[in-house]
C-alpha cells in the first residue's frame, strides 16, 4: 500500500510502499479515503512525545482518518465490512498512521459512524480539531451570555471552537487577521481582533472593560497567557492546548487555569457527528492535496498561517 512514513525520529517524510496490514484478534481493517492533518502528525514524527509515546519506524504519519471498514478481525462485533467510519487511526508503537492506503485498529479505538450526506475529506477533518474545541468549551464550562475570547481562533481548533462557543450562546471574540474577518463571523463570532495589529490586551480592555469570561487559546507562550489572564473576570478561565498556563495563574483572582489535554471518545465523536448532522456545527476544509502532495503540504502548515483544516485525499 501506498503511504507516507518517516524513517526516523525528525527525518522527511516520504512517499513509501508498505505491506497492507491485516487485523488480529479486536481490530478492524480499514481502507481510508481521507486524512486529515494536525500539527500533532509532526509533532509526533519529530519525536516530541518520545519519552511518553515511543515509535516504531517506519512510522506512518497521520491520527485522523476516514474510510470504510475492508475487513475485522476475530471477536470483532462494533465494526462489519463496509461501514464509512471516522476517528483517530494513529498508533506510533506500532507505526500505523492515517496517510496511508489502510490502516488497522482496534475496535474500540475513537471511531464513528460518518453521518449520513458527510463526505470523507470532511469527516476526516474533524476528530482532532473539532474533538479538541469541544473538550475545550466543555472544561471551560462555556455559557450563554459569557464573553469568550478564542485565541488561534482561525486555524483547525479555533474555527471549531468559535462555532461551537456561539451555539451554546456565548459572544465569541475571534483572533483573526483581515482575510479572515468574514469567515470568523461567519462561523459565529461575535467581533475579531487582529492578533497582528499591537498591543492585543490593551484593546481588548479597551473594548470589554468588565473583562471576559473565558479564553481558550491554542497559541500563546506562557508570557501572552499571564498577560491575557489580567482581562479574565474574577472566577474567569483560561485554557491552553499547548501547555501554556503556569501553576500559578489561579492563585490570582479565583482564576481557573488549565492545560488541556483532549480525550477524544468515540461517545465526543457521536456528539459531534450529531451537531454537523444538525447544522449547528459546519466542517470547513480549507484545502485538499493528494497522498503524493502531502510532504509539501505538511512542510507548508509547519511555517503556520493556517486557514482551517488541510485534508490528503487518498
Ligand atoms: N492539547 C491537545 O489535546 C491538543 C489538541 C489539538 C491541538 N493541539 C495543539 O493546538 C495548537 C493549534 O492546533 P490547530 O490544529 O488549531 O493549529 P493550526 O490549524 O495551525 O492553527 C493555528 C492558528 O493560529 C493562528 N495564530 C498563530 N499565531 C497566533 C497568535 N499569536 N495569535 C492568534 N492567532 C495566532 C494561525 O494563523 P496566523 O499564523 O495567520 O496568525 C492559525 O490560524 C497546535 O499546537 C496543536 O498541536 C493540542
Amino acid at each position: 500500500m501506498r503511504a507516507i512514513a518517516v524513517e526516523g525520529y525528525g527525518a522527511p517524510p516520504l512517499a513509501v510502499t508498505l505491506p497492507r496490514p491485516e487485523p488480529g484478534p479486536g481490530e478492524i481493517l480499514v481502507k481510508l479515503v481521507a486524512a486529515g492533518v494536525n500539527p500533532v502528525d509532526w509533532k509526533i514524527a519529530d519525536g516530541a512525545f518520545k519519552d511518553a509515546m515511543p515509535a516504531s519506524f517506519p512510522l506512518v504519519l497521520g491520527t485522523d482518518g476516514a474510510g470504510v471498514v475492508a475487513g475485522i478481525g476475530p471477536g470483532v462485533t462494533r465494526f462489519a465490512v463496509g461501514e464509512q467510519i471516522f476517528g483517530r487511526f494513529g498508533d506510533a508503537e506500532r507505526g500505523v498512521g492515517s496517510y496511508a492506503e489502510y490502516a488497522v485498529v482496534r475496535e474500540d479505538a475513537p471511531l464513528a459512524a460518518m453521518p449520513a450526506g458527510m463526505i470523507y475529506t470532511q469527516a476526516a477533518a474533524v476528530p482532532t480539531a473539532t474533538g479538541t474545541a469541544f473538550a475545550l468549551v466543555d472544561t471551560a464550562r462555556v455559557d450563554a451570555g459569557q464573553v469568550v475570547l478564542v485565541v488561534g481562533a482561525t486555524g483547525g481548533v479555533g474555527q471549531a471552537a468559535v462555532q461551537y462557543a456561539a451555539d451554546m450562546g456565548a459572544h465569541v471574540i475571534a483572533t483573526a487577521r483581515d482575510d479572515m474577518i468574514d469567515e470568523m463571523k461567519r462561523l459565529g463570532a461575535a467581533e475579531t481582533i487582529d492578533h497582528t495589529a499591537g498591543d492585543l490586551s490593551a484593546r481588548l480592555l479597551a473594548d470589554h472593560p468588565d473583562g471576559i469570561d473565558a479564553i481558550l487559546d491554542v497559541v500563546g507562550s506562557r508570557d501572552e497567557v499571564t498577560e491575557l489572564a489580567g482581562l479574565l473576570k474574577t472566577g474567569g478561565v483560561y485554557l491552553s492546548t499547548i501547555g501554556s498556563v503556569p501553576d500559578d495563574l489561579t492563585a490570582e483572582r479565583e482564576l481557573r487555569g488549565e492545560n488541556v489535554h483532549a480525550e477524544i471518545t468515540s461517545e465526543l465523536l457521536e456528539r459531534i457527528a450529531e451537531m454537523i448532522d444538525a447544522a449547528r456545527i459546519r466542517v470547513a476544509v480549507h484545502r485538499e492535496v493528494a497522498l503524493g502532495e502531502a510532504p509539501v503540504a505538511i512542510a507548508a502548515a509547519r511555517l503556520g498561517g493556517s486557514r482551517g483544516k488541510t485534508v490528503i485525499r487518498i
